[in-house]
């Protein structure tokens, strides 16, 4: 038998033990020994190639090479898939891996309890768009280009005539448009203003507007409805004022302030020894915006009110810088879970 003749049997031999081969560790050992060991078959070969004479000897040796090869890497094999399998074995005496329960986001939890707080005076909930076009955004409020009143809202730009909503008011005016008054409405989401990142303003945040309009509202109603909300949000003792402000499309205008919630009003640095926090910016309906969604001025009365959820969060938990709101940093997001 030639050498390649020999090498060809082995070769098969291998390969037919190899299927029949159990899992058995001292059985795994004895084929390597057969085959690969020291005194196996293929080394055998090797030192058979001796008795060749000498011009047979490269053409045999690279045969042999390759036979070697062979066997070997179909032996590396099985015994990686048997060390795969030996990691697959459960040790169920190990301390199980922590599992950490998601919890809702802190500005989520403080829209909820300013909608539910609304919801429980009659308010029903709607969400306005986005992105949304100057006339929405300002025009129909009662803020027409170049009034100085947009310098109050660095506004992003899609298009000429394409804002991203820098206030929730826009939903005022899609709302009354599309329905006859009586509205009673809260209006919560998302609004963006091209501000510099800061500690106390980031590019995007949220508010909650609200929108009443029937026949004879006064501002007595509406300061009913915040100081009921201000009692729910912060407690039963805490105190309002408010005071008069602009904005365009209420007349007239307030803010609202709440008594400091960290020192009941003594003044503290939170309150910066004032004894008060701005809570929230609201007014009565301005005659223009009832014109511009065609509503009767003389007939109908409303009021609004706009309020920032991160603000209302921040004060609630304690919170110092609004970019933790937007980081994902679940050592501040479990905190609240
Ligand atoms: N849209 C105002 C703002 O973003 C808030 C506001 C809403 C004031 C409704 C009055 C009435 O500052």
């Amino acid at each position: 038998m030639s050498i390649a003749e020999k090498a060809e049997k082995v070769k098969r031999q291998f390969l037919e033990e190899l299927k029949e081969l159990s899992d058995d560790s001292h059985q795994i050992k004895l084929f390597k020994d057969k085959f690969l060991g020291r005194k196996g078959l293929v080394s055998d070969l090797f030192s058979s190639l001796k008795n060749l004479p000498n011009e047979k000897k490269p053409e045999a040796g690279k045969i042999l090479n390759s036979l070697q090869k062979f066997t070997l890497k179909n032996f590396n094999n099985i015994n990686s898939d048997q060390k795969s399998k030996e990691d697959q074995i459960i040790d169920i005496t190990l301390p199980a891996d922590p599992y950490f329960v998601g919890g809702t986001h802190p500005l989520t939890q403080t829209l909820e309890k300013i909608n539910s707080i609304f919801i429980k005076l009659g308010f029903s909930t709607i969400y306005g768009p986005e992105v949304d076009t100057d006339f929405f955004n300002f025009e129909a409020l009662n803020i027409p280009k170049h009034h100085p009143a947009r310098d109050m809202q660095d506004t992003f730009y899609i298009k000429d005539n394409i804002v991203l909503r820098t206030h929730t008011s826009n939903t005022q005016i899609h709302t009354m448009l599309n329905n006859n008054p009586p509205i009673k409405i809260i209006a919560p989401g998302r609004v963006f203003r091209n501000e510099d990142i800061s500690v106390r303003s980031y590019c995007l945040f949220h508010q909650v507007e609200g929108l009443y309009v029937d026949i004879d509202v006064s501002f007595a109603d509406l300061k009913g409805v915040l100081n009921f909300f201000a009692r729910e949000m912060f407690g039963e003792n805490v105190k309002t004022r408010f005071r008069p402000s602009f904005f365009p499309f209420t007349e007239p205008s307030a803010e609202m302030d709440v008594s400091c919630i960290f020192c009941s009003g003594k003044g503290c640095n939170i309150c910066k020894n004032e004894g008060w926090l701005e809570i929230l910016g609201c007014g009565m309906v301005d005659p223009e915006v009832f014109k511009s969604v065609n509503y009767e001025s003389e007939k109908w009365t409303g009021y609004a009110f706009g309020m920032g959820i991160e603000r209302i969060a921040m004060l609630l938990y304690g919170v110092k810088d609004i970019r933790l709101f937007y980081d994902g940093d679940i050592r501040f997001l479990s905190q609240f879970s």
